[in-house]
């Protein structure tokens, strides 16, 4: 089977796991901080601004709760969202307004974003379609211009750069995720990135239990009785741990070699696909801007592409549509009309797209998806 996604892992992360194992320090400690730091440079921000928690959905709840919204609020994001955007929001009794996207980037332009602000619109909520930044400036422009603040849901975008900007540090609040199918996999695992002091301090006591203090030797050092609890408010336990921190520290080294075999990846495709008709690819990526290459996506004609994928999954090839339109799953059943958004989610697949990938695998899904939509045309379908 040629997967869709793939984590690339080996003797760097076992090596780094086993000293883990030897220090007998598993859990939020001197390794998640290293992460944090050696992220947060990545990224471009100080390190006193992220925070490494067990998951990139997590990060979204926390952003939410830390905005304060609530009944009688609005958030805008767009309906092509990964759910745990939606149910963050949900969750703190505010409404998902959902806004249309390119149907080609598949990314919110800041015109669809402008298209449904009102007065109750309280936060936006956006993502890198695929890795593509997208037009990341002009959304935070606009956002600050109203005085809304912004979080970028940067789950696909873990390198992508905008006019050498990281995407995720445009808004006031950002997630990243490492999950098992991501390019920087930890196993589970997300960062937080908060822009404002204030905040960020709340988001750290927030993501333990609430507590105020470090809990442990460090706090024994400056306190009597170092078992009382400093909890002014309710928190949950979020935070991140030394062992999935130590797989995050040797994966973001190897992440500009990650990105290089996806990009090189997207080329090949882009050149082996060029030619078959009635298959359109997935647009460049502008100028100035870098992209994470986390999804390459074709679109073909609603009526052949479910089978299509029914074809290449029959020759052992794994692919897929992300995300879904929100506006249409029961949850978040909205009649909003987002033309650009039926049409993109009727038309796209996605294909395999990982550093493992050989070139046998790229020629492999290349002539299978030739062949396919060759059948399916000819047999009355696009
Ligand atoms: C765009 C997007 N946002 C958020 C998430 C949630 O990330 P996690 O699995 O780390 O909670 C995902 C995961 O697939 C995602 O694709």
């Amino acid at each position: 089977m040629i997967n869709i996604f793939q984590p690339s892992l080996g003797q760097e992360e076992l090596e780094a796991l086993a000293e883990v194992f030897e220090s007998n320090w598993l859990g939020h400690g001197p390794r998640t901080r290293a992460f944090e730091a050696e992220f947060a440079d990545h990224i471009g921000v100080p390190a006193g601004n992220v925070l490494f928690l067990n998951n990139a959905t997590a990060g979204l709840f926390l952003a939410t709760e830390l905005l304060g919204l609530g009944p009688g609020d609005d958030v805008v994001l767009p309906s092509v969202s990964f759910v745990s955007a939606a149910n963050a929001i949900a969750a703190t009794g505010a409404r998902p307004v959902f806004c249309d996207i390119d149907p080609r980037t598949l990314n919110p332009t800041a015109a669809d974003i402008e298209s449904v602000l009102t007065p109750r619109t309280k936060a936006v909520v956006v993502l890198h379609y695929g890795g593509h930044p997208g037009e990341i400036r002009g959304i935070a422009e606009l956002c600050r211009g109203r005085g809304i603040p912004l979080i970028e849901d940067a789950a696909c975008a873990v390198a992508s750069r905008a006019e050498g900007k990281a995407c995720g540090t445009f808004g006031d609040l950002a997630v990243w995720s490492f999950d098992a199918m991501k390019t920087l996999v930890t196993g589970d695992g997300g960062m937080l990135y908060v822009r404002d002091d204030t905040l960020m301090t709340m988001a750290r006591r927030l993501a333990y239990h609430g507590m105020g203090q470090a809990s442990g030797f460090s706090s024994a050092r400056v306190s009597a009785r170092w078992w009382e609890l400093d909890v002014q408010g309710f928190g949950q336990r979020i935070i991140g741990n030394d062992i999935t921190a130590t797989l995050g520290s040797v994966q973001l080294r190897k992440l500009p070699r990650f990105i290089d075999a996806r990009r090189r990846t997207a080329e090949r495709y882009d050149e082996l696909l060029a030619d078959i008709e009635g298959v359109a690819l997935p647009p460049g990526v502008p100028e100035g801007h870098i992209s994470s290459h986390y999804f390459y996506w074709i679109q073909v004609d609603r009526r052949i592409r479910d089978q299509v994928a029914a074809d290449l999954l029959d020759a052992g090839i794994y692919t897929t549509f992300r995300y879904p339109p929100l506006h249409k799953v029961p949850a978040y059943k909205a009649s909003a009309e987002l033309h650009a958004t039926d049409v993109a989610s009727e038309v796209t697949l996605l294909l395999p797209l990982h550093q493992g990938l050989s070139d046998q695998d790229v020629q492999q899904v290349a002539d299978e998806l030739r062949k396919s939509v060759g059948n399916r045309r000819r047999s009355g379908g696009g």
